[in-house]
């Protein structure tokens, strides 16, 4: 730690590291282009993601589109089906078992959230494991949960990327996951808890959740509710990941305007923990960057190469 527990410095002068998603997303999609172009010109093989978008919700449009960008800036193939809001439930599981069939697809994802009509988790469930780039199907679910393997799901595992380039080894460390979700937190867990960690999940009923964080040398904050985690709940010098991205309204000279803020109350926080991922800019990035890698990995896996043998 820096000196921020001298007398002669005030605390506030500490400045934890930033982790810096943006760039490291940007290293991850970098390498990976690097590798879909071998597999291409050795194999034959273009890694293809089929992304499913079911009504106009603007913000999962904005992912979307995101996602398609950077799949084809990777060089890999990107499909998109569009499904109006009213779509039946059995129209949808058709389509997605047309992807299944479709050998130039390797990867499916489903925009979430779903309308009302649609039963979620069978919908997910009707993705076929091999192509569930999300890793949200019962079948990867059980096998992280179980075996520690299976396709990951995006954002815990870009959050595990960033734990190990910026901690290392985290064995014995103690972590708090904030946040039970299928998504992220329960995945999450698992993963901290594969890499030898004291895992603890806190939620919404959590008795002492500032005591709960205090404890933790690494925080992972995905609870949904904007600045909740204050500077004086985190250990001094703690690794904190802050998945959340809140939208709110803040004052300004031209009057009130939209801000993007996480789970964890930055302004505070950087001046205790030891590391932070900023919002926007931190955990984002990499969700997309891992979201491309697995469906390099399915690719490689479906057509039975060896990933190992592209990264040169
Ligand atoms: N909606 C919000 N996050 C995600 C995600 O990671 N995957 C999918 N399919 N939908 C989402």
């Amino acid at each position: 730690m820096p000196e921020s527990g001298s007398k002669m410095t005030p605390a506030t002068t500490h400045q934890a590291r930033l982790i810096d998603g943006r760039a490291m997303a940007m290293r991850v999609r970098a390498e990976l282009a690097r590798q879909v172009a071998t597999l291409i010109t050795r194999h034959r093989v273009t890694p293809g993601l089929a992304a499913i978008l079911v009504g106009e919700d603007p913000a999962s449009q904005i992912y979307v589109r995101n996602k398609g960008r950077q799949t084809r800036e990777a060089g890999m193939q990107s499909f998109e089906t569009r499904l109006p809001a009213t779509v039946s439930q059995s129209d949808l599981l058709e389509h997605v078992a047309r992807l299944n069939e479709d050998p130039a697809v390797h990867g499916i994802l489903v925009q979430l959230p779903l309308p009302r009509q649609i039963d979620e988790l069978a919908v997910i469930d009707a993705i076929a494991p091999q192509k569930d780039v999300d890793g949200f199907s019962i079948i990867n679910t059980g096998l992280l949960a179980a075996r520690g393997m299976g396709m990951i799901p995006c954002t815990p595992l870009g959050c595990l990327l960033m734990l190990k380039e910026y901690v290392g080894d985290l064995s014995g460390q103690r972590a708090l996951v904030v946040g039970r979700s299928n998504i992220v937190g329960k995945p999450m867990a698992q993963l901290l808890l594969r890499e030898n960690c004291t895992v603890t999940i806190a939620h919404s009923r959590t008795r002492d959740l500032a005591e709960e964080c205090r404890r933790a040398d690494i925080l992972i904050a995905a609870i949904g509710k904007p600045r909740l985690i204050k500077g004086d709940w985190i250990r001094p010098g703690a690794t904190v990941i802050d998945v959340g991205i809140n939208r709110i309204s803040v004052p300004s000279p031209n009057g009130p305007r939209e801000k993007l803020v996480g789970d964890v109350d930055f302004d505070t926080a950087v001046h205790v923990a030891g590391a932070i991922t900023p919002v926007p800019g931190g955990v984002g990035p990499m969700t997309i960057a891992c979201l491309l890698r697995n469906t390099f990995t399915a690719a490689c896996a479906q057509n039975g190469i060896d990933t190992g043998q592209l990264s040169a």
